[in-house]
């Protein structure tokens, strides 16, 4: 079957769509209960030194890379891997890695989203618990906290909400690249561009500017955790996270750039939003919020481990205690939905991207299957115990890290330090010094190097000793769900040589 590979129709659509990839849940709740968790100002400082010797090299890089291989008819990590080694077995196999892992994720993102759809509705429909009236935040949030484990039980409502969020998601796939992703980003990233600012500015001037606390916490740098590696290793896989690097998201969208498309502007403008809605939106919102409502005292609360529980707890309790709080609770829960639906669907189009490039399926079959494998994938987040945090914890770092490190390897050091930097120069008004190269090359890789020792050191015993079943059975579930792709890319290798699909 011989189709033209899709593009993105305007420049303004591919930034916000690549935009959209890159925002989600990571950056209104991830990253202001990781600051936290570690600190506040205490886990900026490795957080922007990670942002500038990790994220952005990565990000340029798998810029650049996906639009090399988009010309020549690849869009995911098996034929792009493969192209710099002659489609060999091998290299295909690994580069499945890079389908597998974004595919992995969007089985327990998925769910998640899924409740911000939920939650949102229900605050409308005046459905969320009263807000009860204390200065104490841990009580104001027990309502929320068993409102919460009771609807992810799961509820049938749950359910029924997840089954809303995976037909959107697979109704704007099924439109494809330019008409439903550029198109849902393209209505989405302003709408929660604005709401953000609209929340954020709201959660600051409370109570006379009293959340301007929260924001000082977050900004006041100080270098008390520097030689903690726990913060090194934590700063550094935010930045991965929500920058959705190492995996190859961003390299397939770029695959559908046009041939001369300036990658390297298209990267920045991602970085650059991605870092704006994180650290200026994200930093105002619900931080702020708990500092404005609750003061100083609210940080423990806050500091608790637990990325759902500022999200899904502690803001519906402030918002809801305020006038015309479903109202708020509602837009929370909106921006929440849009931002994490432009991040899901860019996590199942490398699998789509597979099937079409690589199997060479029609679109229609491409995405179908697909999205029977992320129904199977997201009913195990939601059935089985503990399988959410174990396919968080093995695919969204331990993976991530190591894939980043194969990309690097390969599309600098097999390709060549000449080849990359000449395509790095290539149609972009911004030309980047050689240098940059080598940070890319060296600073970047011995940097994921060290994060990885000190994972490894802190990590690996507690986890080879786990006892619990389910959490050996959604190892069990990845190691097949990542030969089973692997097994894929071999055989559809003779189709791939027969010649390209472009
Ligand atoms: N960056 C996304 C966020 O902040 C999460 C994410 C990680 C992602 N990897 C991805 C999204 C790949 C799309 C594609 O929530």
């Amino acid at each position: 079957m011989s189709q033209k590979r899709e593009t993105w129709s305007t420049k303004v659509g591919l930034i916000l769509a690549a935009a959209g990839n890159a925002v989600g849940l990571g950056n209104l709740l991830r990253f202001p209960s990781k600051a936290a968790l570690y600190g506040g100002g205490a886990f900026m400082v490795p957080y922007f030194i990670s942002l500038f010797l990790l994220g952005i090299p990565v990000m340029i890089l798998e810029w650049v890379i996906g639009r090399y291989a988009g010309k020549r008819g690849h869009g995911s990590m098996t034929g792009i891997i493969g192209l710099f080694f002659n489609q060999a077995s091998w290299a295909r196999a690994l580069g499945s890695l890079g389908v597998a892992i974004p595919v992995l994720i969007v089985m327990y993102y998925l769910w998640i989203e899924s409740w911000t759809l939920g939650f949102s509705i229900l605050s409308l429909l005046g459905k969320m618990p009263e807000p009860v009236k204390t200065p104490d935040l841990k009580t104001a949030m027990e309502p929320y906290l068993e409102f919460f484990r009771n609807y992810t039980a799961p509820s049938l409502m749950a359910v029924l909400f997840l089954w809303i969020t995976l037909i959107v998601n697979w109704i704007i796939l099924q439109k494809g690249v330019s008409k439903g992703i550029e198109i849902t980003a393209k209505i989405g990233m302003p709408s929660l561009i604005l709401m953000g600012l609209f929340l954020g500015i709201m959660s600051l001037s409370y109570n006379n500017w009293a959340g301007l606390q929260g924001l000082k916490f977050i900004y006041s740098l100080n270098f008390s955790r520097i030689k903690d590696p726990m913060v090194w290793v934590e700063a550094a896989g935010q930045i991965f996270f929500t920058l959705s690097l190492g995996m190859g998201a961003i390299a397939t969208y770029a695959s559908y750039v046009r041939p001369k498309e300036d990658v390297v502007k298209a990267g920045l403008w991602t970085a650059g939003i991605n870092e704006f809605v994180e650290v200026v939106i994200g930093a105002s919102i619900a931080i702020p919020a708990a500092f404005a409502m609750f003061g100083a005292s609210a940080i423990p609360e806050l500091a608790k481990e637990g990325t759902f529980r500022i999200g899904f707890m502690t803001m519906p309790a402030i918002l809801l205690s305020l006038p015309l709080g479903e109202i708020l609770s509602f837009i929370w829960f909106l921006l929440l939905f849009i931002a994490a639906l432009t991040s899901s669907v860019a996590l199942i189009q490398p699998l789509i991207a597979f099937f079409e490039d690589e199997m060479r399926w029609s679109h229609t079959k491409s995405v179908t299957v697909s999205m029977m494998i992320v129904l199977f994938g997201s009913h195990l987040c939601v059935f089985v115990p503990n399988f959410l945090d174990e396919l968080d914890f093995w695919v969204g770092a331990v993976f991530l890290i190591f894939f980043a490190l194969v990309e690097i390897f390969v599309f600098i050091w097999v390709f060549g330090i000449n080849n990359f930097y000449r395509e790095l120069t290539l149609d972009t008004t911004i030309k980047l010094p050689k240098i940059f190269v080598y940070v890319t090359g060296i600073i970047s890789p011995l940097f994921i190097f060290l994060i990885g020792y000190f994972w490894f050191k802190y990590k690996l015993v507690e986890v080879l000793g786990e006892t619990d079943p389910y959490k050996w059975l959604a190892r069990i579930f990845i190691l097949f769900f990542v030969f089973l792709l692997g097994v894929l890319a071999v055989i559809s290798k003779k189709r791939v040589l027969e010649g390209p699909r472009i």
